[in-house]
């Protein structure tokens, strides 16, 4: 009996963890920071001045019709801005929560991350993967939500 308790207790804790495995994985937490704690805020200031044509990073000033506001991305569902009117079906029908892990993977290529997506934001490859990493760490704390 005792050996029996024993073998289900080594059973059950293979079990929970296989499951923390999974709860872990930094691709779905976008509280995850692989990559924007190894970059340099101000370089990534500096890098996202082609960005900031068309996007905003904060929830001040009016939406602007060339791209999405950026203001509390991390963790928002792509394609999901209600005030961004001009999303592609591609980009709506991504339905995957934005965390590091994916911009990452987005902003190397967009339109093979997410084909079909819009020719504004196809062009803008960062191939250079520390200066992805740089663009994350402002990112993180240029739209990080007011209250959090
Ligand atoms: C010429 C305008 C333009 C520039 C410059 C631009 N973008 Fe975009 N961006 C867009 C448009 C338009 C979309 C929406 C694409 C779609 O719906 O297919 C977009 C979408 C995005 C999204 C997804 C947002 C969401 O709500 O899901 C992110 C993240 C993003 N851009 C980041 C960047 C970054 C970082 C840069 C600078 C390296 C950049 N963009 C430069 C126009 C631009």
């Amino acid at each position: 009996m005792r050996l029996f308790a024993l073998s289900m207790l080594i059973c059950l804790s293979g079990v929970l963890h296989i499951s923390s495995a999974i709860a872990a994985d930094p691709s779905d937490d976008p509280t995850a920071t692989p990559y924007s704690s190894a970059g340099d805020v101000a370089a990534g200031e500096q890098l996202f001045k082609r960005c900031k044509a068309c996007h905003l990073v904060t929830d001040e000033g009016r939406a602007r019709p060339t791209g999405p506001r950026l203001y509390g991305l991390f963790g928002r569902t792509a394609g999901s801005l209600a005030e961004f009117k001009y999303y592609s079906k591609a980009l709506k029908k991504a339905d995957h929560v934005w965390t590091e892990e994916r911009l990452y993977a987005f902003l190397e290529d967009p339109n093979a991350y997410v084909p079909g997506i819009k020719s504004a934001m196809r062009v803008q490859k960062i191939t250079d993967q520390d200066k992805r990493k740089d663009l994350l760490a402002y990112l993180r704390q240029a739209t990080a939500l007011k209250n959090e």
